[in-house]
């Protein structure tokens, strides 16, 4: 395999991030190349129509690079088109939705699993598809939290109102005595601190993006497919596209990643399926 090859990252905007910079993390010799559909986001409260359209598009822009595996890190995303793509192509695809809830099974000791995630993430069913799958004598409790990101994506992550929504917000689950919490949206990770502060110590926090970064290392060492197995030594020059403003990406993605990153605008209007 050319050591070129690159691992795909989409996400409806800049809350994938979470996944590059796990994957980044957990495996640094790997090139990325991303797409942020920023114009588009969210995806949360979209039909399933427009999102399968749309994240197709950012597949086939960035199925123009020479992938090794392609990461649909967006819940939603994953939650309604996952199964198609992985029928269209012969690439490994992974989403987030799998190995967060594997970790979810691995975590919890009472069997009692809540998940929050965008309307559509939770109307679609998928995480508790995926844990009953695998043991259907779980506890599972949903919520969407459709406030959530719009928080992460103005910014607001360290106000008081902030602070005040993610209480409000969460008091159903309160009383659901769950040991065990999936974040099932890209951005929520960033709330992370929060979200413990309301549940306590107690319950233990899944972050589907440092999952599937682990998973996603445990098949390139399945197939032999580590860059540098293939000689690739250098630290990575990584490429970053979003639909939307690439100054606003840029600024976001710096903070999040702690790196200077490149990022580039890219139409996909305009790509036909
Ligand atoms: N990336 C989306 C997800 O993980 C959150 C933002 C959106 O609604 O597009 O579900």
């Amino acid at each position: 395999m050319s050591p070129k090859k690159m691992i795909g990252i989409i996400d409806s905007g800049v809350g994938g991030l979470t996944v590059a910079r796990e994957v980044m993390r957990q495996l640094p010799q790997e090139r990325i190349v991303y797409f942020g559909d920023n114009a588009r986001c969210p995806y949360g409260p979209r039909s399933s129509e427009e999102i399968r359209t749309f994240t197709n598009q950012m597949i086939r822009y960035v199925f123009q690079y020479d992938l090794k595996a392609l990461v649909i890190a967006c819940n939603t995303a994953a939650a309604v088109v996952l199964n198609e793509v992985r029928q269209s192509t012969q690439l490994p695809v992974l989403g987030v939705i799998e190995p967060g809830a594997r970790a979810a099974i691995s975590a919890s000791r009472t069997g009692r699993i809540g998940i929050i995630g965008t309307n559509m993430t939770v109307q679609s069913g998928a995480y508790e598809k995926a844990l009953r799958r695998i043991n259907p004598n779980l506890y599972v409790v949903s919520l969407a939290c459709p406030p959530f990101v719009p928080l992460v994506e103005n910014r607001m992550l360290h106000t008081e109102e902030a602070r005040q929504i993610v209480y409000e917000t969460l008091a159903p689950l309160k009383y659901e005595e769950i040991d065990t919490l999936i974040l099932g949206c890209t951005h929520y990770p960033l709330l992370a601190p929060l979200i413990q502060e309301v549940f306590g110590d107690e319950v233990t926090l899944i972050s589907s993006a440092e999952e599937t970064a682990r998973e996603l290392s445990t098949l390139l060492s399945i197939q032999d497919i580590h860059a540098a197995d293939h000689g690739c030594l250098l630290l990575p020059e990584h490429l970053f596209y979003t639909s939307g403003d690439a100054e606003m990406f840029k600024a976001t993605g710096e903070e999040w990643l702690g790196v200077e990153i490149k990022v580039e605008k890219r139409d996909l209007e305009g790509i036909f399926l």
